[in-house]
C-alpha cells in the first residue's frame, strides 16, 4: 500500500508508532503533502540534524503547522527559535539563572508540592489524573522556581494551563492570556529590579554576559518559554507514564519495593512515549539525503518519538524495559538541548515515587474514557480517569 503519514491525522495521534516503523524502513525521508514538509524518523538523522544548527535553522518556527496557518501571526518565544551566534549569547546569560544548584534545591518544595496534591485525591473513587496531579504539579514548580508568590499561585496556575492549551497548529493562539501574562510578569520584573530576592526571576535580571543583560522583552519572552516549554511537556512525561506503568504491573511493583530504579525507568518513559514527538527545522542550503534533494526555506520535521523506537540503535526497541538505560533523543540534543531537562527528570522521579510511595495505591487508567491531545508535536492527554 501507498505510506502516508498526516502528523495532524487523528488516528496516527491515536498512535503513530506503526506508521512510524514504516517511516524508518521505507521511507527515511519522507516528503508529508499533509504537512507540507520533509520527515525524518532514523535515530542517526535526526541527531545528524540536531547538531547541524548552520544547515537545519530554528530562526524561522520549529512547530510543524498545517498550511493555512499562518506562522507569522505566532508569537515566536525567544531562545529555542534563535540561532547562533545570537542564541549562544542568550543561553549563556539564561544558563547563569537556570543553575543545577537553583534545581537541585527545589527537591523539598516538590515533595511537598506531589504529597499535597495526592492528599487532596479521592483514592476510593475515579479521578482525572491530569486536572488533580499532572497537570498543576509542573505548572507550581515554575510558578516557585520563577519566584510567584503563593497567594497569586491559582491566578498563575489558571493562566497557565489556558494558554499551554490554546494550539497554535489549529490557530489558536491564546493571545488574551499571554497578554495578561505578561502584564503580570512585567509588574513582577519591576519589582525584583527593585527588590531583589533569592529566585530565578531576579537571577534573570541580574544575569549578564560580557556585559549584556537581556532586555525588558527578552525576559519577557523567556518567562513565557518555561512555562511553554515547561509546563505541558512535564505533565504529558507524567501521564504517559501512569499509563505504561499500569499496563506494566510487574515493573510497577518493582519500582514500588526500590525506588532507587526509578531514575532509570523515567528515561524509558522518555523514550517509549516521547512527549515532544516532533519539531522542525527550515533547511538553509540545498542538502542530499537518502538520495533526495531538500531545497533551502524547506521545513524538515524531526521525529523523536520515531527515533527513539529505530531498531537500528535500541534492541527490541518496542518492547518497554526499566533496565535498558536508553541514550534517548527525547530532550533534543546540540546547542538546544532542553534546558529544563534536569528539573524535569527530578519532578517526573519525585511524582512517581510519590505515586508509588503509598504500598496499597495502585492505579488503573481508564483509556477509553480519556480524551488525547489533538497537537501534532505533542503526545499526552487532556483528560485521563484513573482509579
Ligand atoms: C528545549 C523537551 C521539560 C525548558 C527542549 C527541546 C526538547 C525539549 C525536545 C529541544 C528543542 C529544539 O531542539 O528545538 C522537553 C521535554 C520535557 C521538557 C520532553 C519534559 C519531559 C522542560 C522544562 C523546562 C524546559 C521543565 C523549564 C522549566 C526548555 C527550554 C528549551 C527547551 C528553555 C530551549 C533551549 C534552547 O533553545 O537552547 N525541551 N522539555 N523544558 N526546554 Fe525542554
Amino acid at each position: 500500500h501507498e505510506l502516508r503519514y498526516d502528523p495532524f491525522d487523528p488516528e496516527v495521534i491515536a498512535d503513530p508508532y506503526a506508521t512510524y516503523r514504516e517511516l524508518r524502513d521505507r521511507a527515511p525521508l519522507y516528503w508529508s503533502p499533509a504537512a507540507g514538509c520533509w520527515v525524518l524518523s532514523r535515530y542517526h538523522d535526526v541527531a545528524a540534524v540536531l547538531t547541524d544548527p548552520i544547515t537545519y535553522s530554528s530562526a524561522s518556527g520549529i512547530f510543524p503547522t498545517p498550511a493555512d496557518v499562518d506562522m507569522t501571526a505566532i508569537l515566536l518565544p525567544m531562545l529555542v527559535m534563535s540561532d547562533p551566534p545570537r542564541h549562544t549569547q542568550l543561553r549563556q546569560i539564561v544558563s547563569r539563572a537556570f543553575t543545577p544548584r537553583r534545581i537541585a534545591a527545589l527537591e523539598t518544595t516538590i515533595e511537598g508540592i506531589a504529597a499535597d496534591l495526592l492528599f487532596q485525591v479521592p483514592l476510593e473513587d475515579d479521578w482525572d489524573f491530569v486536572s488533580a496531579f499532572s497537570g498543576p504539579l509542573p505548572a507550581i514548580v515554575i510558578a516557585d522556581l520563577l519566584g510567584v508568590p503563593r497567594e497569586d499561585r491559582d491566578r498563575f496556575r489558571a493562566w497557565s494551563t489556558t494558554f499551554v492549551q490554546s494550539n497554535p497548529s489549529r490557530g489558536q493562539l491564546g493571545v488574551e492570556v499571554a497578554t495578561a501574562l505578561y502584564d503580570y510578569f512585567a509588574s513582577f520584573l519591576a519589582e525584583r529590579r527593585a527588590y531583589p530576592e533569592d529566585d530565578l526571576m531576579t537571577a534573570l535580571v541580574q544575569a549578564e554576559v560580557e556585559g549584556q543583560y537581556l532586555s525588558e522583552e527578552e525576559l519577557l519572552g523567556f518567562c513565557l518559554l518555561l512555562l511553554v516549554a515547561g509546563h505541558e511537556t512535564t505533565t504529558n512525561l507524567l501521564s504517559n507514564g501512569v499509563v505504561l506503568l499500569a499496563a506494566h504491573p510487574e515493573s510497577r511493583e518493582r519500582l514500588a519495593d526500590d525506588p532507587g530504579l526509578v531514575p532509570g525507568a523515567v528515561e524509558e518513559l522518555l523514550r517509549y512515549d516521547s512527549p515532544v514527538q516532533g519539531l522542525s527545522r527550515t533547511v538553509t542550503r540545498p542538502v542530499e539525503l537518502h538520495g533526495q534533494w531538500m531545497r533551502p526555506g524547506d521545513t524538515v520535521l524531526l521525529l523523536f518519538g520515531a527515533a527513539n523506537r529505530d531498531e537500528r540503535v535500541f534492541a527490541d526497541a518496542e518492547v518497554f524495559d526499566i533496565d535498558r538505560r536508553p541514550e534517548h533523543i527525547a530532550f533534543g540534543r546540540g546547542i538546544h538541548f532542553c534546558l529544563g531537562a534536569a528539573l524535569a527528570r527530578l519532578e517526573t522521579r519525585i511524582a512517581l515515587q510519590t505515586l508509588l510511595g503509598d504500598r496499597s495505591f495502585r492505579w488503573e487508567a481508564d483509556l477509553a474514557g480519556a480524551e488525547r491531545l489533538s497537537s501534532g508535536p505533542v503526545r499526552g492527554f487532556a483528560s485521563l480517569p484513573v482509579r
